[in-house]
Formats: structure tokens, sequence, C-alpha cells
């Protein structure tokens, strides 16, 4: 693999969350590069690993050999997680730990499609597989691109950008693509943040389905957790954020009451969350010495004794 190794995030504050203790067993559900379970195996856990990039679990399995049986690796997206364990027998489990989004090998390979730093085809799939970012632009109709860059990219612009796009059709490559969102939207070399940046981030959500993915994700960390479990949860932009923190104000009761989030009878629920802790951020020495901590956003919470929360809440 050519690309250069994903350098864990918040490694230190996410293993003292989980508090991993030999005979344990935790869930990576983004294993990447696998720093996270090489930590959790470090401190004597068993650990169950997840990723939906083949390319993740085939550069996963030296790992899976050095842990001589206390590493399995599953080619799955984490919506699965619940099923994937019951058919393992392998639930409930100690910990479970999300690290959202791309691994610097997924961005930093031209040919994946996630950035414009190089030219690659307009692929974005982290499964490699299914619609593809070309399939979705050349096909969707104006509407429906504006949609997924206003929510997904918070592009304030999206309509002239949809239309842009759809005027420049087709589109193959990621290099074409950035041409197209700088020409519609002014794009000054000495610009701070290229105005591409939103589109293809917004692209990317939407091919991969993440938010999706990360609601069903926290539900079923919810229903896998035994009681005293710990999640912990590390995002890089607000729209996630947003969702892990609404989910734990709901799940651990502290959502002000009538809000307007949730269905009154899902209110009298019992919390299934508790010892919400704040958010915790990258420090100066971590985001000097790895840039892309610089938008990380960690939050966790315990596990309670009470039922999940039928499904639907999240
Ligand atoms: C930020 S990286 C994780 C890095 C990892 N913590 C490490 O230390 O190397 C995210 C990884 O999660 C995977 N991923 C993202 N969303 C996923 C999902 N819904 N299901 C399974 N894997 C997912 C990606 O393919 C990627 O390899």
């Amino acid at each position: 693999m050519s690309a250069a190794p994903h350098i864990p995030v918040l490694l230190a504050e996410v293993i003292d969350a989980l508090a991993p203790a030999p005979g344990e067993r935790h869930v990576d559900a983004t294993f990447g590069a696998g720093g996270y379970s090489r930590a959790l195996l470090e401190r004597g856990a068993e650990v169950v690993a997840f990723d939906r990039d083949p390319d993740a679990i085939g550069g996963g399995q030296p790992l899976v050999a050095e842990a001589e049986g206390r590493l399995i690796l599953i080619e799955a997206p984490f919506s699965a997680m619940e099923s994937e364990l019951d058919a393992r027998d392998l639930a409930p489990v100690d910990g479970v730990v999300m690290d959202i989004g791309v691994s610097s090998m997924q961005l930093d390979q031209a040919e994946r499609g996630f950035s414009f730093q190089g030219d690659g085809p307009l692929d974005m799939r982290m499964s490699q597989s299914g619609e593809s970012a070309a399939d979705f632009l050349n096909g969707a109709d104006e509407g429906e691109i504006a949609d997924v860059l206003y929510h997904y990219g918070e592009e304030p612009r999206s309509r002239r950008v949809a239309r842009a796009i759809v005027e420049a059709r087709p589109l193959a490559t990621t290099a074409q693509l950035a041409a197209v969102v700088r020409k519609a939207l002014g794009h000054k070399p000495h610009d701070k943040k290229d105005p591409a940046t939103r589109t293809f981030q917004a692209i990317r959500i939407h091919v991969n389905r993440e938010l999706g993915e990360l609601a069903d994700g926290l539900v079923a960390a919810e229903r896998v957790l035994r009681p005293g479990g710990r999640l912990a949860v590390v995002t890089f932009h607000s729209l996630e954020d947003r969702l892990v923190k609404r989910f734990f104000r709901e799940r651990s009761g502290s959502m002000p009451a009538g809000s307007r989030h949730l269905p009154p009878a899902a209110a009298r629920a019992e919390p299934s969350f508790e010892d919400v802790g704040r958010a915790v951020r990258a420090g100066e020495a971590e985001v000097a010495a790895n840039p892309r901590a610089r938008s990380a956003t960690l939050r966790v919470a315990r596990r309670t004794s009470a039922a999940p929360w039928v499904s639907g809440e999240a």
C-alpha cells in the first residue's frame, strides 16, 4: 500500500474511556489501519473489528495473525454490528468505539476518488461496491444533487453548483469535478479553503450513507453493550457530532422535555446511557503532530441496565 499509514486520533483518550481489561471484549467499529484495535489488544482485551473497506480488512491480516485468536476482523458496515456479533455468539460486549469518516489510506490514494488533491476516478465508495460518485452525479437530477450539497456539505450556493455539474456532465474524474465547482463559485489561488471541499464532503457522505450508518451504528451499539459497557465516538464534522450529541442527550434523559426530536413515548423510556461526558478535543501537541486531529471530537457514555430503546427513536 503506497499511502501513508493512518495515525489514530485521540488514541489515549479513547483507550482511557474504554478502560479495556484482560478478558474483556471490545468492538472497534472502524478498523482502518487498526490503531485502536492494536491498543485494545495491548491492554489484554479481545477485539471484534469491523470495516466495510476490503482494503482495510486485507491490511489487517498481519495483526489478526499476531493477535493469536484475540482479533476477529469482519468486512461489514458497522450498522450490521448486532447481527454480525449475534451470528458468532459474541454479544454482549464491554466497549464499542467508532472513529467516523475516511482513513488517510483512503484519502491519499487518488484512485479511490475521495480527494481533489490528486486526480482520480469519481469513486468515493468505502466498500468499493454500489453506486459510485460518478454514477450519482451523472444520473441524479439537478434538484437531488443540490439537496445533497446543501444538507451534507452545508454548501450555501448548492443550486448554482448543481446546475454547473449537470451542464458539465458526464463527469469522470475528481479533477473535473473540482474544476467545475471552482468555476461555478469563483476561486482565488490564495483562498484559505478550496470551494470544492464542501461538495466533495457532501458527495462522500451521500455515496456512503454516512449519517444513516452513524445513526444505525449508535442504535446497534446500544443493543450490544452490556450494562456498564462504554461507548466512545470520534467524529470529524459538525453534522456527525450533532447526531452523536443528540443521541447521547436523548438516551441519557437530558433532552429538554417537549423536545421536537422526541416522540412523547420515547421521552418516557428509561435512560439507556449515563455519565455522558463533555466533548473532548485534541490538544495542541496532537494537532501539531497530526493536523487531521484538529477537527476531531470524542464523546463518551456508559450503558445502563435499562432496555435498549425501540429502533426508530435515534
Ligand atoms: C477514520 S478511519 C479509522 C481509523 C482507525 N481508528 C485507526 O486507528 O486506524 C475510518 C475507517 O472506518 C471505515 N468505515 C467508515 N464507515 C464505516 C461503516 N459505516 N461501517 C464499517 N466501516 C466503516 C472506513 O472504511 C475506514 O477504514
